[in-house]
């Protein structure tokens, strides 16, 4: 199984979006997947439509009061879900004892059932120990990183902190931006993403996401772009990334 952190401590620029999405796209390739939803907020679980998401969930899995298992959801084919769980945000705030230790989550997903081939998490914004529990245990980060000023400004410092990460656990942790919400019509795609592949050469994803309404419409309906428009350039975009992440090996 590989495991994979959907992460940019900003908000707003499409981690859940990328989370969901991707997650379907990898599914209907025929590769079953886990989901996290790591995030207090509950985004990823509503934006699968489960609106009134389960009290107990990933919560409860650090607190090691249920297995991994126990408190999966089956929510599409191949596609399983872990809430976030109500206690979330007290882990978050450091509340509870214990999650100081950045190891227990790495230890927890070696749990996960091994007919699984990916674990997929949605990062937080802005919850540093949950960030910091994630990112010492994946094998891998996507990035998705907007396209405009904002995005290259905020890029040194998430490269220092994939530095920071990679050196606390004494391997490299691997990570691929992708761009989003990158205009169509300017046909912007090709020099958006080489004039940030400089910044990072090496790094960034072939594929972009473009920004498109359907997305959002799609989020707010707890559908995925493929249940809402699978004919979309939206669905084509992320079929595209992930083929590219297969073939790179997530
Ligand atoms: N490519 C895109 N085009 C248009 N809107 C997008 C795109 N990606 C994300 N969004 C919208 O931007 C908002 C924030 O996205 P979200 O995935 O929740 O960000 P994050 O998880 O990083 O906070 C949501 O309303 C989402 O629908
Ligand atoms: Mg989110």
């Amino acid at each position: 199984m590989q495991t994979l952190a959907v992460f940019n401590p900003h908000p707003n620029v499409g981690k859940t979006t990328v989370c969901a999405n991707l997650g379907h796209a990898l599914a209907l390739a025929g590769h079953p997947l886990t989901l996290i939803d790591f995030d207090p907020t509950g985004d990823l679980s509503t934006s699968l439509g489960l609106f009134r998401p389960p009290s107990q969930g990933i919560d409860q899995v650090l607190l090691e009061q249920a297995t991994l298992e126990a408190v999966s959801i089956s929510t599409r084919d191949e596609v399983h879900l872990i809430p976030a769980g109500k206690q979330l945000s007290e882990i978050a705030e450091g509340a509870v004892a214990g999650m100081g230790k950045g190891m227990l989550l790495q230890r927890l997903l070696s749990a996960v059932s091994s007919d699984q081939e990916f674990l997929i998490i949605d990062c937080p914004s802005n919850a540093d120990l949950l960030v910091a529990n994630i990112l010492l245990a994946v094998d891998r980060v996507l990035i998705p990183l907007l396209g405009d000023q904002e995005g290259s400004d905020s890029l040194p410092h998430i490269l220092q902190t994939i530095e920071k990460f990679s050196k606390a656990r004494g391997r490299p942790l691997d990570y691929q931006f992708v761009m989003n919400r990158i205009p169509v019509r300017r046909r912007l795609t090709g020099v958006a993403a080489s004039k940030f592949s400089g910044l990072a050469p090496g790094h960034f994803c072939k594929s972009v996401i473009c920004q498109s309404e359907q997305l959002v419409e799609a989020q707010k309906m707890g559908r995925t772009i493929f249940e809402f428009r699978a004919n979309s350039r939206s669905a084509s975009d992320f079929t595209q990334l992930a083929s590219e992440l297969m073939q790179r090996g997530i």
